[in-house]
């Protein structure tokens, strides 16, 4: 065997919070308008103008969590311009993304009415960049306001008598570049401010997420941690896998190997991202209180030929599915401090779940992914051991995460090399005489679904496991992901 994967199924560690499967939707190209609202007059079937088919996608994939409206979106946006009668609502040019008019059709109403029908938990990220702690504290009392006072009045004269009890609070986006281009003390100094405003109404009192660095800047932590640490329930990370340059990063689709293996060796940097940011972390926090929210990740392509270049529109596919399978085995093996991530983006934005032209609509080879992790939302991380050949790039070709949850054992594994498969023998301590069951994702890296074959990509059951004196033996196809599940 190439390869061996050791589960103790005996010592339960972290809950991996199933919030690190969560996503993330902005006012940018066509996620919001034509991806998840099409208005309630569409020919599109609509509850209430969000579109069902993709719903219904959601719900099947048990989206924990989604944040909301930003992104550098979020520091212009300012929330009584989407409140009340669609005609009157503010129109604005939506500078940071294409330059197009936003008509503020969808509002706070209508992302907690997608919330509601897709049965996830709200994060709306409030305006620092562009708004003022008035407008920021008034908006938590209009959504959480369980009294009789004139803002919270407005919300039911728009309809929504009873509080949003909205949860997780963001305070600015990216403030170190669009959300103001501030320092970090300076940063700090304001979130200290502002989160003084986010008032707790009834018993919902807000987590507190402070704008953390992106990608490799330990010193925006360290100031963060230093002098505002005490102030916050969690701190954010960005950290978006660019193959290439940013200038040349080529297409989503088309790409040689040797730009599939540098895509894989980028991502898998969020496991040194993780290590170091926590370990500053840790110097001001021992006692582990403020949580690590990686709420924006993903693959970054050129935009797909003849679209607006401000709508990051692009395709997905096998390579961008081992990204993923990657990237959510290293959040799962972090359980202990990641709390949080939100993929970039839900629908039609960077590497999607969800594509839609008009009516139709795709899962991307994202989606399944998420799909076949799910077992893992909420169980006890396992310590899980990977012995495995480095491939181009340096990274593992075999990368696996473990859970328990109900007597089960849960172990994704991908094979991440695109040429090779992987002879894996996978032993779990505690679970020697269980029955197996797997699902399996997998095709050529390039494959992907598209609106004319939308299922050429979807997961089938697997099989192909050999009990063995050492442990189960099983091959694992070239670009694959696996989800075995171990049970009595
Ligand atoms: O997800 C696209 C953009 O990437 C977000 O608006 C911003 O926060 C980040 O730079």
């Amino acid at each position: 065997m190439s390869v061996s994967i050791h589960v103790d199924g005996k010592r339960e560690g972290a809950k991996i919070n199933k919030n690190i499967y969560g996503h993330f939707s902005e006012h940018l190209g066509r996620c919001i308008y034509g991806g998840l609202w099409v208005g309630e007059n569409s020919p599109i079937p609509n509850v209430n103008g969000i579109r069902s088919d993709v719903v219904e996608a959601l719900r099947r994939i048990h989206l924990p969590v989604l944040r909301w409206p930003g992104g550098c979106f979020a520091d212009e946006y300012h929330w009584r311009d989407g409140i009340g009668p669609k005609e009157s609502r503010k129109r604005m040019v939506n500078t940071n993304w294409g330059g197009v008019v936003e008509d503020n059709s969808f509002g706070t109403h209508e992302f907690l009415e997608l919330c509601r029908q897709v049965g996830c938990e709200p994060y709306i990220n409030a305006n620092v960049g562009s708004g003022t702690v008035q407008e920021m504290a008034e908006w938590v009392e209009y959504l959480n306001s369980d009294g009789d006072s004139t803002i919270a009045r407005q919300r039911w004269a728009n309809g929504h008598k009873e509080p949003f009890h909205v949860k997780y609070w963001g305070v600015g986006n990216e403030n170190w570049g669009c959300g103001g281009n501030m320092q970090p003390e300076y940063y700090a100094d304001v979130f200290r401010r502002y989160q003084t405003f986010c008032r707790t109404y009834g018993g919902d009192r807000l987590v507190r997420i402070a704008c953390g660095p992106s990608g490799d800047d330990p010193r925006w932590t360290q100031v963060l941690m230093e002098k505002a640490g005490r102030y916050m329930d969690a701190l954010t990370l960005h950290h978006y896998t660019v193959p290439g340059t940013w200038e040349h990063k080529g297409s989503a689709a088309g790409f040689d190997l040797p730009r599939y293996y540098e895509t894989l060796a980028k991502a898998d940097t969020m496991a040194y991202l993780l290590d170091k940011h926590l370990a500053v972390m840790d110097i001001y926090d021992r006692e582990h209180r403020v949580g690590l929210i990686v709420d924006e990740w993903g693959c970054w392509h050129d935009v797909e030929a003849g679209t607006n270049p401000g709508f990051l529109y692009q395709q997905n596919t096998m390579r961008d599915a081992m990204v993923a399978a990657l990237t959510l085995n290293i959040f799962n093996r972090r359980a202990d401090r990641v709390v949080m991530a939100n993929i970039a983006q839900l629908v039609n934005v960077l590497q999607a779940v969800i594509l839609t032209d008009g009516e139709k609509m795709l899962l991307t080879p994202t989606y399944h992914v998420f799909d076949l992790y799910q077992p893992h939302m909420d169980a006890k991380l396992l310590d899980c051991a990977v012995f495995s050949p480095v491939m181009e790039g340096g990274v593992k070709q075999v990368s696996a995460s473990a859970s328990l949850k109900d007597g089960a054992v849960t172990v994704t594994a991908a094979n991440l090399s695109a040429e090779s498969e992987a002879e894996i023998l996978l032993d779990v301590e505690g679970f020697e005489r269980a029955k197996a069951e797997g699902r399996i994702l997998t095709g050529e890296c390039h494959a992907m679904n598209t609106f004319e074959n939308p299922e050429h990509v979807r997961p089938q059951a697997f099989n192909g496991f050999r009990q063995t004196e050492r442990g189960l033996a099983l091959t694992l196809p070239s670009c694959s992901v696996c989800a075995i599940r171990l049970h009595e």
